[in-house]
């Protein structure tokens, strides 16, 4: 018997999180007409977005930086596949010890490595050289959410956490920056990310169901699937923010 695979092991997803590969084709063509010659990209995770732009700009060279050193094997190992190994450094670290300046920055969720959103805002701002871009990843509320909605996700969750959409943009817009791109995540691709998240665990499951760390494999999967469907699904969004 094998032992359980960590919940968003992540090699059903290309991403963490609700993005799909149309829309990060997308993103990609669009980040890509600005013809960057850096690329840095703050809690890269498994730095798909990052190394799609480098295949798309020939001789751009990026830095994915993420405090998960697993994350970035995977990273390094799809960037040798993809013949990038050159042109990619992936660091191990806190995104405030590794900031640089560079043509193009992502932050696709991870604001928290570098504070609240306005804060994170505020810093990738310095960031972005003159006639760059940022491609900023964040959650907003749909709607606000009920009391029971919000008791239904991740403990301590309040409704402060998130503006909506129109304040998400306020707060880019405070930071020095223009929106070139506003878009948002469709429900599919929060029940492909969402089922993608869970997909390995929920296999072990159907094929380990006696195994001895079976039940506690079984909580913890049950409760982050109650904080999506009692929670915040259709309740929170994410937004994908192109900023100039
Ligand atoms: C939701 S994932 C998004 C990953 C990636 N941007 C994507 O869209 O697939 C958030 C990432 O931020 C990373 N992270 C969290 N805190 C960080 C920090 N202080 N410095 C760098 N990365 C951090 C996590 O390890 C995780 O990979």
């Amino acid at each position: 018997m094998t032992n359980p695979p960590p919940l968003a092991a992540g090699t059903r997803l290309d991403f963490n999180g609700p993005l799909s590969a149309e829309r990060a084709g997308r993103l990609t063509t669009v980040l890509a007409a600005a013809k960057p010659s850096t690329v840095l990209d703050l809690g890269c995770g498994w730095g798909h977005l990052l190394l799609r732009v480098l295949e798309a700009v020939p001789k751009a060279r990026g830095v994915g930086v993420d405090i998960r050193g697993h994350d970035l094997e995977r990273g390094r190992a799809d960037a040798a596949a993809r013949g990038l190994s050159d042109r990619v450094t992936f660091v191990e670290g806190p995104a405030e010890e590794h900031l640089g300046n560079a043509d193009l920055v992502l932050n696709v969720g991870a604001y928290h490595a570098l504070g609240d959103v306005p804060e994170a805002l505020r810093t990738l701002r310095t960031l972005v050289n003159p006639g760059g871009r940022l491609l900023f990843g964040a959650e907003f509320w749909e709607r606000v959410p009920t009391e029971g909605e919000l008791a239904g996700m991740w403990p301590g969750t309040s409704v402060d956490d998130c503006t909506d959409l129109a304040g998400l943009v306020d707060r880019a817009t405070a930071a020095g920056f223009r929106p070139l791109r506003i878009e948002t995540a469709t429900g599919d691709e929060w029940a492909e990310f969402e089922s993608g998240f869970t997909a390995e665990v929920e296999e072990w499951l159907v094929a380990n169901p006696d195994h001895p760390e079976a039940e506690a494999t079984r909580a913890k999967v049950d409760q982050h699937r109650s904080y999506w469907l009692r929670g915040y699904r259709d309740v929170m969004g994410f937004a994908f923010f192109v900023l100039g």
